[in-house]
């Protein structure tokens, strides 16, 4: 069994992400911490909280963090043409949920559930890593406690979705990804360069609807919007980037990774970049000077992938 907290910004993707974990038999949802990306995290915590008790899921919910962990770093805005305002495909979601938050920061949260149960807790993160990054900051021990960071976001050897250079998540707050990924723990990144590949069509979401009761119908609901966003880029359905991490976790013979230290570009042009250790001789220094080897997906078996979402959902 799998120990998981999931941080998030639900995010149609994340809602998705969300029912995979909740349904996977091998899977235990300790705990879902919120953070601001495809929404404010006053809308993605109001978001994850409506999906708790939507689909009756028993694990906490935790209010993270609403800005970068570098505060001079200014808003770009929601992307609402993607996610919705609402962040869950404009479904009307009620303006408030009746449902209790756990009282803690989202990262003190995860500093807690990792330090009581070290060596277990998985932490699969699909937003910007701010509260990652503040849970280090603050309990730097942490990391040595933590059995793997999965990751989404990033780019390698493909471009990026929100600049040329830079994914979603990672450019939405460059310092704290940068913060994660040079950590001493175990990071595995499952970037653009594989998530792209994972289109679901409308027939499948159809299929799923069909065959996965009243919570995939309502799953099917707030796809609409995000489905119909992405048939203008893709091919006949939507990239189901967030669920592609969570299957990592459980199905990681369906990737094929490559290890060297990772680092993120804070600035310049390619703000946001993810760069991992160029093979061969380099002279020193270089930014990657004693940083541990981490993990970038960059192979994937995407049929599989897609099936395995389909029938856990
Ligand atoms: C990432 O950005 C968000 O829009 C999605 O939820 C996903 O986590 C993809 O770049
Ligand atoms: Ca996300």
């Amino acid at each position: 069994m799998h120990k998981v907290i999931f941080d998030t910004d639900p995010g149609v993707d994340d809602a998705m992400a969300l029912l995979f974990l909740h349904r996977h038999p091998e899977i235990d949802l300790i705990g879902i911490t919120t953070v601001f990306g495809n929404a404010s995290v006053e809308t993605t915590t109001r978001n994850a909280l409506f999906l708790k008790h939507a689909w009756n899921i028993a694990a906490p919910v935790a209010k993270g963090l609403g800005e970068t962990l570098n505060p001079d770093r200014s808003h770009v805005g929601w992307p609402t043409g993607i996610h919705g305002e609402d962040g869950l495909g404009n479904i009307d979601v009620p303006e408030a949920i009746d449902m209790p938050l756990d009282p803690r920061p989202a990262h003190r949260f995860i500093i807690d559930t990792v330090r009581a149960n070290p060596g277990q807790v998985t932490l699969v993160a699909v937003g910007r890593m701010t509260n990652l990054a503040l849970a280090l900051r603050d309990d730097p021990e942490v990391a040595a406690l933590v059995k793997e960071v999965v990751i989404m976001g990033g780019a390698f050897d493909v471009p990026g979705n929100i600049t040329p250079a830079a994914e979603a998540n990672i450019h939405g707050d460059p310092e704290a990804a940068d913060a994660v990924m040079t950590a001493s723990w175990p990071v595995t990144v499952i970037g653009l360069d594989v998530t792209t590949k994972t289109v679901m069509t409308r027939a499948k979401l159809i299929d799923i609807a069909a065959r996965g009761g009243a919570s995939a119908k309502l799953l099917s609901d707030i796809s609409q919007f995000y489905i119909t966003f992405y048939e203008q880029h893709v091919d006949d359905g939507m990239i189901v980037h967030d669920s592609c991490a969570c299957v990592y976790v459980v199905a990681p013979h369906l990737f094929r990774t490559r290890s060297g230290s990772i680092r993120v570009l804070c600035g310049g042009i390619a703000d946001g970049q993810t760069i991992q250790k160029p093979y061969g001789r380099l002279f020193p220094p270089n930014p990657w000077d004693g940083l541990p080897s981490q993990n970038a997906c960059v192979g994937i078996e995407a049929e599989a992938v897609l099936k395995l979402i389909g029938d856990t959902l």
